[in-house]
């Protein structure tokens, strides 16, 4: 079981990216965002509990997050390994992987960081938008459908924003993260498995560097 960890503030890029790397390496991407806004959706007690906190940006209580994690990984489809998007976002979430990876004699193999300027994670959030049929991503600014207003991968008309994808709550998600999330940075440093990259660069070129950087730490072991 392989275990990777994208890391970056809101807007950074983590979807994006883990989306098309869980493609390209036979990995399962692992987005918490998508399954407390699935819980949200369906309006399950824990998507009850998570919407109050989501819609502040604030982050949804520890026990919740780590349960959904680690049950998730004991499914069958993540034998092989998955691509860890949104999780952990504080050293206690950080350290429950630990804890439940060593129990099954794994380890993270390795962290990405996405650096991106703030100024541009706002203007990302703000232009961000998402096929309502197949979830595909796009954005005002740098991804707009080819044939205005259609989905390039399913053909749908019909597209939707995050609620929490405003001015007023992107910037409680950004406090939060530097807050919460970005002593991560200097934890897994210290464990010897971070690996930065320019979050900044295009989509494609973003998602280059990171094969280069796994293709690295592939060979080194
Ligand atoms: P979550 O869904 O994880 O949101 P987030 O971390 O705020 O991250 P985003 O999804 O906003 O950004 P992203 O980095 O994935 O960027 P994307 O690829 O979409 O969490 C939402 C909420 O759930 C949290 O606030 C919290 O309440 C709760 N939560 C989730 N996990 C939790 C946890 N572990 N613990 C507690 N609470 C938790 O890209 C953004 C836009 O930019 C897109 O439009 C994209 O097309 C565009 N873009 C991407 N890359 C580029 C590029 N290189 N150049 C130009 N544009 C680009």
């Amino acid at each position: 079981m392989r275990i990777l960890i994208l890391l970056g503030p809101p807007g950074a890029g983590k979807g994006t990216q883990a989306k098309e790397i869980a493609a390209r390496h036979g990995l399962i991407q692992l987005s918490t965002g998508d399954m407390l806004r699935a819980a949200v959706k369906v309006g399950s007690p824990v998507g009850r509990k998570a919407k109050a906190m989501m819609d502040k940006g604030e982050l949804v209580p520890d026990a919740i997050v780590i349960k959904i994690i680690c049950d998730r990984l004991e499914e069958p489809d993540c034998r092989r390994g998955a691509i860890l998007d949104g999780f952990p976002r504080n050293l206690a979430q950080a350290a429950a992987l630990d804890n439940v990876l060593a129990d099954k004699r794994k380890k993270v193999n390795a962290v990405i960081e996405l650096r991106v300027d703030d100024e541009e994670l706002i203007k990302r959030i703000a232009g961000r938008f998402t096929c309502s049929r197949c979830g595909e991503g796009y954005n005002d600014a740098s991804k707009r459908p080819k044939a205005e207003g259609v989905c390039d991968v399913c053909g749908s008309t019909t597209f939707t924003r995050r609620p929490d994808d405003n001015a007023q709550t992107m910037r409680t998600r950004l406090m939060v993260y530097y807050r919460e999330t970005s002593p991560l940075i200097g934890y897994y440093f210290c464990k010897g498995n971070l690996r930065t990259v320019d979050g900044m660069a295009p989509i494609a070129n973003v998602g280059r560097e990171i094969d280069k950087v796994l293709g690295e730490i592939k060979e080194s072991k």
